[in-house]
């Protein structure tokens, strides 16, 4: 029987490479965004389900949490890509923007994990792997909102870890550098344009998926992943 992964940020980037590898891994998985991930719908249809869910709306997720976890009673693992990176000055985020930023890289993720830990830790197995970020570990100008949510989900990854070993449930993060997405597609900066100066959405999935594939009974806890050559660039404005 394959395993059966949820993947949260399926329709690009560092999710969309994930899923990928797993379906090309005979992995079922059920993928979860805005937007459609129709490649992996055409490619993968006998063994890839989306859910188009908007996860920086918590009410309607906390009502639509307990349909999924009914749904999908067999997922095996959850792997949390969905995030985004708004930067600038504290100041210059309104009330709202902070909220959205706060609920969609940290508390969706934090509740659907509480969401599905439930039947998991009733099945004594599950794992759990979170996409973390370098910033958190330094900070990063401009960064105080995002690096937050990721300095959060840090602490939040490291105590599962803790709390869960005992119900056989594997807890794991990837922190990331600079990689090759959308995610700086509305940013004043980005990475450079040599080969070196970013990683790729691939390389990210193959680090998931050796985690994914470890014995049972260890757990690859961390693993860093970043550019050869730390370059950033800003982007012009005319
Ligand atoms: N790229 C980097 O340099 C870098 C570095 C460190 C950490 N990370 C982390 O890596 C993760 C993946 O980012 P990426 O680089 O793959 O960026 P990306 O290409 O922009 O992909 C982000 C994914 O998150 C989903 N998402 C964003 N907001 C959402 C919402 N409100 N509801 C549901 N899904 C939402 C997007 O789907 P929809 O738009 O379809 O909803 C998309 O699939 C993020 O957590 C990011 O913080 C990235």
């Amino acid at each position: 029987m394959s395993s059966v992964v949820m993947v949260t940020g399926v329709s690009s980037g560092i999710g969309k490479a994930v899923a990928k590898q797993l379906l090309e891994n005979s992995y079922e998985v059920v993928g979860l965004s805005r937007r459609c991930a129709d490649e992996l719908k055409k490619s993968f249809a006998d063994r890839f389900v989306q859910e188009n869910i908007d996860l920086s709306d918590l009410t309607a997720l906390k009502n639509h949490l307990p349909i999924l976890a009914k749904r999908y009673t067999d997922v095996d693992a959850i792997v949390f890509c969905a995030g985004y990176g708004r930067f600038g000055s504290l100041e210059e985020f309104s009330y709202d923007q902070i909220t959205d930023l706060v609920n969609t890289n940290l508390l969706s993720t934090v509740f659907l994990a509480r969401a599905f830990l439930p039947q998991m830790k009733q099945a004594r197995k599950g794992r759990l792997i979170f996409i973390g970020s370098e910033s958190a570990l330094s900070g990063g100008r401009r960064g105080a909102v995002y690096t937050s949510t990721k300095s959060a989900t840090d602490g939040f990854v490291k105590s599962l870890r803790r709390e869960c070993s005992s119900d056989g449930i594997q807890v794991g993060i990837v922190t990331l550098g600079m990689a090759k997405t959308e995610f700086y597609n509305q940013a004043q900066f980005t990475h450079g344009d040599s080969p070196d100066n970013y990683v790729l959405p691939k390389d990210v999935a193959e680090a998931v998926f050796m985690m994914l594939e470890s014995r049972p009974g260890s757990v690859i806890d961390e693993v860093k992943i970043t550019p050869l050559k730390s370059v950033i660039t800003r982007r012009r404005t005319d």
